[in-house]
């Protein structure tokens, strides 16, 4: 027995599946309710005879996509991917997103990118008003991250944009490390008025390699309800 909230990821995850079809190159993101597409789609070429390439986007994806008889090929044997179909940790009415609750922002903004459409499945509680309660992640290379921060923080200070403050991510003891090697910075907001500007100036700093704001990318999101409702915005 799910809990609603599992249940409406599960929802969401089994409507999106639907998109993918035969000889399809598919987008495979990261994160709870990603996991639960990846075994729904599993699933189906297990027992359904679906046949299609999956692109992963963390190694913990290729690794659940494996197990459950996924073929996996990287995104340059791909080149262009048909869907990806992805988490996010915020949504709003623009369909603008903020992904990296998971740490795997980079491989997912490039696969999305060069998606012919990006499908996202959330649950009712990632839609929100303005972007910017959820502590938008933004990747560094680890070589002079403090220096980075400290540049980051004045910069969204004198934009009038940092809420509070920046902080490393953390493992356990160690500073979180990306599938890329790289650190996060959550950069705690509160809400972010321009999500446009933002996602430029950010990316223009020495140091940063990506952001977690994913501007005109997504096409749909397929909401999952914990009463097995799914409803889906374009
Ligand atoms: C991974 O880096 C994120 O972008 C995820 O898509 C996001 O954190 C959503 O994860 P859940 O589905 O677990 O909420």
């Amino acid at each position: 027995e799910l809990s609603p909230i599992d249940k409406a990821k599960y929802v969401a995850a089994k409507r999106a599946a639907d998109y993918v079809e035969d000889g399809m190159r598919v987008g495979l993101g990261t994160g709870s309710t990603a996991a639960w597409l990846v075994r729904c789609l599993g699933e189906q070429v297990r027992d359904g005879g679906l046949r299609f390439k999956g692109v992963p986007t963390s190694t913990r994806t290729a690794d659940l996509a494996r197990d459950v008889g996924i073929e996996v090929i990287s995104l340059d044997e791909a080149k262009w991917l048909d869907i990806t179909i992805d988490g996010a940790d915020e949504f709003d009415g623009d369909l603008n997103l903020i992904k990296g609750g998971g740490g795997a922002l980079l491989q997912e903004k490039i696969v999305a990118t060069a998606s012919d459409q990006m499908v996202v499945i959330a649950d009712i509680g990632k839609e929100v008003e303005h972007l910017g309660a959820f502590p938008l992640p933004i990747e560094v290379i680890p070589f002079g991250w403090q220096t980075t921060q400290a540049l980051v923080e004045e910069t969204l200070i004198s934009m009038d944009v940092l809420g509070r403050q920046s902080s490393l991510r953390m493992n356990g003891e160690q500073a979180f490390m990306t599938d890329e090697g790289n650190y996060i910075l959550d950069l705690h907001l509160q809400r972010i008025g321009n999500p446009r500007q933002l996602a430029l100036v950010i990316n223009q700093m020495p140091g940063v390699v990506e952001n977690g704001l994913f501007i005109d990318i997504c096409d749909a999101v397929v909401i999952g309800y914990g009463d097995g409702r799914v409803e889906i915005r374009d």
